[in-house]
Parts: structure tokens; sequence; C-alpha cells
């Protein structure tokens, strides 16, 4: 496959859209791996990944459901969105949480240590571009930034939840989102001279 039809080829695949089955680990693996790869300013390689399967996963869904429920007002408390988590024990494969682990260097801002670990995340997911049955995509919502959310990931003082991307077998009647994307013209300025 060339570079053009991987990045643009490249999709956001929900929970909606699996099957059910199991992910082999080597293909986890696999991502994780190429995640490591990610640029990454001084070398400091802030990118972690808690990887959530089975029972774990389950503990993981369960922690966010309670959370949603203990943080939303009873007139906002949607009872599809509380199942949702429920739900998705059963059809999404792994659950990788993103964190963030800044350094200690006081001239290193910590955005770019973001930034780094976005690239990680996107590593993995061109990466599924090799495994066209499986999909993926990246989730945040407040959740994820909560302090219940730390404390249930034992995340350190200097690390951040940015987020989980879930994976799962694509169904093979998944309907293909189309990707959709504003004119990259209108976003580039060409200052020559
Ligand atoms: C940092 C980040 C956070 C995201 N959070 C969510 C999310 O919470 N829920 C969701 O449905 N999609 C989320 N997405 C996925 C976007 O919805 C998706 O990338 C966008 O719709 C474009 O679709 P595509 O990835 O198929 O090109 C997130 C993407 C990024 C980069």
């Amino acid at each position: 496959m060339d570079i053009d039809n991987i990045i643009q080829g490249r999709r956001s695949s929900f929970p909606a859209q699996y099957s059910g089955d199991k992910i082999p680990e080597r293909v986890v693996l696999h991502l994780l791996e190429n995640a490591n790869w990610a640029p990454t300013h001084y070398h400091t390689e802030p990118w972690r990944f808690k990887v959530f399967a089975d029972g774990g996963l389950n503990r993981l869904m369960d922690a966010l459901a309670a959370i949603y429920k203990e943080r939303t007002p009873e007139e906002a408390f949607s009872q599809a969105k509380f199942e949702k988590y429920t739900d998705r024990k059963s059809k999404v494969s792994h659950a990788i949480v993103i964190v963030m682990k800044k350094s200690l260097r006081p001239d290193l801002p910590e955005v770019e240590e973001v930034c780094a670990t976005a690239c990680a995340v996107q590593n993995m997911w061109l990466t599924l571009a090799n495994y066209p049955q499986y999909g993926g995509y990246w989730s945040t919502g407040h959740l994820v930034y909560t302090d219940e959310f730390r404390e249930f990931l034992h995340l350190e003082e200097d690390e951040m939840c940015l987020g989980i991307f879930y994976l799962g077998s694509l169904r093979e009647d998944a309907r293909e989102i189309p990707g959709r994307r504003g004119d990259w013209n209108e976003k580039v300025s060409f200052q020559y001279n």
C-alpha cells in the first residue's frame, strides 16, 4: 500500500462496528512497537500505554461507568451513555490507555511531550493499515481527565491520561464511514520571500 492510501485511508472505527472477536496479541504488540518510533524532542519518549483486555477491560469499563454515574448530575444522566461502557466489554478487543509522562527537563514544555505522544498514537493507528480486518479509534471525553480516573490508573504525579485507543475486529458488514476533510489549501500559507 502506498503512503497516500495509508494516510488518507486511516479511519476511526467505532465499537458499533466491532464484531467482538479478539485481536491476536502479536498485532497489538506490533502497534505498540511502532508507537515507540514516534519523534521525540530530547529523546524523552514520553508515551506510556496501559493495555486492557479481558478481565482488565471489564474493570476499565466498570470504572468509567462508575465515574460517569458519580460525576453526572441526575438531570443530565443518560442511561444509554451509562450502558455504552457495559456494551464495550463485549465489542472491544483491547483498550489502550494513552498516557504522557512529562520529562523533568525545565527546558521542555509539556505541550511538546503531548505532541510526541500524539505522534506515537498516530503510528499505532497507521499500523492498522497492515490489518484491514481490525480497526480502532482515539476516544477522549471529559472522564479521562478526572482525578477518579487518574486514581484508577494509578498515575504518577508527572503522568497525564490523553485518552483511550479502542481496538476491535471489524464486522464484515460494518459500514465504512467515509473520510471527510476541508481543503488543505485553506490551511496553508506560503511565504517564500
Ligand atoms: C485527540 C483526539 C480525541 C478524539 N476523541 C474522540 C472521542 O472522544 N469520541 C469520538 O467519537 N471520536 C474521537 N476522536 C476521533 C475523531 O472523531 C475522528 O478522528 C474524526 O471524526 C475524523 O475521522 P477519521 O479519524 O476517520 O478521519 C478523537 C480524535 C483525536 C485525534
